[in-house]
Order: structure tokens, then sequence, then C-alpha cells
């Protein structure tokens, strides 16, 4: 409530919003997941439910009073850093981590400052593994804007059972082919 452009939202995210977000074979086969924007931390829950024994969740979160409710996530494989997601490389570095499968994000991009939201996404693509996913759940579809040309086109899905109906975009890092573009695959749901 007191930093509603941050925060972008006065409840959090609904079951069906978590499941559309989570359970999918991306995350159910990642070593290392990011998050940015974990707030009070349902969706990380949500991304360990699903993720397998060894692997890791980095959350990353620019509002400090989500800390207390993510440090009473006791599970081995989660940590969390108070922080800026203009810093996620610098940050991962500091956690060890150089590359991953997966970024989801619920920052909302459409508050962002355009060059700010440019320099977020081409960190998301420079730490992404090729064949990695990002996964972006959002209310306007500026990420888009700014996930492109790198990401190429999403995938959107609709998920009108959450206060307010979002669309969760997603996009697979996919090698640079012969024809020097980059492809786009789609990451499955099921
Ligand atoms: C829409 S809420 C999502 C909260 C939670 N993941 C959920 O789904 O219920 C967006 C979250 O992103 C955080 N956030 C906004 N800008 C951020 C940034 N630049 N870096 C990291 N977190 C940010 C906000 O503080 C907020 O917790």
């Amino acid at each position: 409530m007191q930093n509603p452009r941050q925060v972008a939202t006065v409840l959090p995210s609904s079951a069906q919003l978590m499941n559309c977000i989570a359970n999918r074979q991306c995350i159910r086969e990642a070593r290392t997941v990011i998050e940015l924007g974990p707030g009070a931390g349902g969706t990380s829950s949500a991304l360990l439910d699903q993720m397998p024994h060894c692997s890791r969740l980095l959350s990353i979160e620019k509002t400090e009073v989500f800390g207390e409710a993510l440090s009473e996530i006791t599970d081995s494989r989660f940590a969390y850093q108070i922080g800026d997601a203009l810093q996620l490389k610098s940050i991962a570095r500091q956690h060890g981590i150089r590359k991953c499968d997966v970024v989801v994000s619920g920052i909302p991009f459409s508050a962002i400052d355009p060059k700010v939201a440019k320099q977020i996404t081409r960190q998301v693509y420079d730490i992404l593994d090729n064949t990695g996913v990002f996964l972006a759940y959002q209310l306007r579809d500026d990420v888009t804007k700014h996930a492109h040309p790198l990401f190429g086109n999403p995938r959107k899905q609709t998920v009108s059972r959450n206060l307010p109906p979002l669309r969760v975009y997603s996009w697979t890092k996919v090698e640079q082919g012969e024809n020097k573009g980059w492809q786009r695959r789609f990451d499955s749901v099921a």
C-alpha cells in the first residue's frame, strides 16, 4: 500500500496464477531458477513445490518489508536477497550463480523506466542458459517491447482467476541459428 507502483498489487497471486507459473516442465526440470519480485514468497513456495530436490531458487526482492516473510521459507534450496532486479547478474554472482535455467518475473515492467526495463531484460537474457526460459506475469504487455528483439515473440496465457487478471508471457532462449536470427521455441505447460 505504501509503494503501489513498485509492488503493483494489493493481493498476492491467486492459486490459479501460481499454478500457471510453477506447474510447467521447465520448472520441474530446472537446476537453477531466479525469481524477480517474490513479494511475500507465495510464488517462491509454489516454485519450490515443483522444483527438483537437487535444485536452487534465488529470489530477488526490492521491497525490504517482504524480507521477514521470505526469511520464514526454510527450504534449503531457497535463498533470497533484498535488492534490485537491475543488479540481477551481480546478485546472482554473489550467490555463486553464473547461468540459470529459468527466470520468473513478477516485477511490474509497465511501471519501470523503459531504459531500466531494457537493461533488466538484457540481464535476464545474458544469465539464461541456451534453451532457458523467461516467464513474466504482468498486467500490461510492456514487457514484450522490452524483451524484443532479444527474445522474439512470447507465448501468452491469460489467467482470469486472479485479481487483477494477468497474462503470463514465456520465451525460450534458443542458440543462434545459421541464419543469425534468434529462433523461438515455446515452453511446454504440461
Ligand atoms: C506483482 S508483485 C508480485 C508479488 C508475488 N510474487 C506474488 O505473485 O504475489 C511484484 C513484486 O515485485 C517487486 N519489485 C518491483 N520492482 C522490483 C525490482 N526492480 N527488483 C526486485 N523486485 C521488484 C515488488 O516489491 C513486488 O513484491
